[in-house]
C-alpha cells in the first residue's frame, strides 16, 4: 500500500517529467491559490459564498442602472461586519505565498508561458510573475468599460463628490476592473485567455472548482487540443477525470515541490 506522501511525490516527480517533455506549460488558477495567503476561497469549506450564497448575475446590470449608489458602496460598505468584511479585510492585507512564488520561478525558468488566473488579487504580479491574464480583473485596478482603459486605483481621487467617475479618455463610466457577475469578459484578456490555451501543450489547473464560465472552458479547450492536463487541487472537481495527473493537496506546498524538481530535472538533463 504505497502511503499518500508517496504516491504525492510520485506524482510531483511525474508531473515534472511531462511537464518537461513539453514545451508550453500554461496555468490556470483559483481562488485555492491564495487560501494559504489567507484568503478564503468561495466555496467549499470556509468558502465566502458558502456562508453568504452564490451572488445572483444582476451585479453588472445594477451599476449600469446607478453607478453612483453603486459607487457610494464601494466608498462606504453597508456591511462592515460579517463575511463579506473579513473577505474584504483578507485580501487587503494578503500577501503571496511559497505557491505564487514557485510559479515565479518557473516563469524565470521559461517553463511556464503564461498564468490564466481569476483571483482578483493581484498576488500573481505582487510576487513577480509578468505574464498574467487577469480574466475577471484586479481589485487594485480601474476600467472604463466604453474604452478598457485602465489606471492603478491608487492614481484616482475618487469620492462621493465626484461621482460617478468618467473615462478620460473616451468619456464612458468607470468601475472596478474586478469583473462584476452577469459583466461580460473585457476582450482584451480574453483573447489572451484563448490564444495562451491554443499554445499550449501543457496546463497546471491550480485551486479552481472549475464550475465558473468561460474559465472553466479553457482547461476543455486545451485538452482537446491536445495538451495534457495536470490538477493541484484539495478536493476532485469537474475537470478531475479530464486530468492525467491530480496532485491532491495544498497548492502552497505542492508547487513548490514541484519547481525544484522540475529545477532538477532540467539541471540533470542541461536543460
Ligand atoms: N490548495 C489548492 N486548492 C485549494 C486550496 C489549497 N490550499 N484550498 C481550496 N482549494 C480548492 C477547493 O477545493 C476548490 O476546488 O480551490 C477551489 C476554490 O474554488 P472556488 O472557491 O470556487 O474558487 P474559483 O474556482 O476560483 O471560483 C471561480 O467564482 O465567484 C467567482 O469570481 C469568483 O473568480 C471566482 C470564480
Amino acid at each position: 500500500m504505497t502511503s499518500p506522501d508517496a504516491k504525492l511525490e510520485k506524482g510531483i516527480e511525474d508531473a515534472a517529467r511531462i511537464i518537461l517533455e513539453r514545451n508550453y506549460l500554461v496555468a490556470m488558477v483559483g481562488a485555492g491559490m491564495s487560501v494559504e495567503s489567507g484568503i478564503p476561497p468561495f466555496r467549499g469549506s470556509g468558502g465566502l459564498w458558502t456562508k453568504v450564497g452564490e451572488p445572483d448575475n444582476r451585479g453588472y446590470q445594477r451599476f449600469l442602472e446607478d453607478p453612483v449608489a453603486h459607487w457610494r458602496n464601494i466608498l462606504n460598505p453597508e456591511d462592515m461586519e460579517g463575511p463579506r468584511a473579513e473577505f474584504r479585510d483578507a485580501i487587503e492585507s494578503a500577501r503571496p505565498n511559497p505557491g505564487h512564488y514557485s510559479l515565479v520561478e518557473l516563469e524565470e525558468m521559461d517553463v511556464l508561458k503564461y498564468i490564466i488566473t481569476q483571483n482578483v488579487d493581484g498576488l500573481h504580479l505582487d510576487a513577480g510573475n509578468k505574464r498574467v491574464a487577469e480574466i475577471h480583473g484586479n481589485r487594485n485596478k480601474l476600467r472604463c468599460i466604453g474604452c478598457n482603459a485602465r489606471w492603478m486605483r491608487s492614481e484616482w481621487d475618487i469620492n462621493v463628490d465626484n461621482l460617478p467617475p468618467r473615462c478620460p479618455e473616451c468619456g464612458d463610466l468607470v468601475k472596478g476592473d474586478g469583473v462584476a457577475f452577469g459583466e461580460p469578459i473585457p476582450r482584451d484578456v480574453l483573447n489572451i485567455c484563448y490564444r495562451e490555451s491554443v499554445a499550449c501543450d501543457s496546463m497546471i489547473i491550480i485551486g479552481t472548482s472549475a464550475v465558473v464560465y468561460p474559465a472553466a472552458a479553457f482547461p476543455q479547450e486545451a485538452a482537446m487540443r491536445g495538451a495534457t492536463l495536470i490538477e493541484i487541487n484539495t478536493d476532485d472537481t469537474p475537470l478531475t477525470r479530464m486530468c492525467e495527473l491530480v496532485l491532491r493537496g495544498p497548492s502552497g506546498q505542492i508547487l513548490p515541490a514541484l519547481a525544484e524538481r522540475i529545477r532538477a530535472i532540467s539541471e540533470d538533463i542541461g536543460r
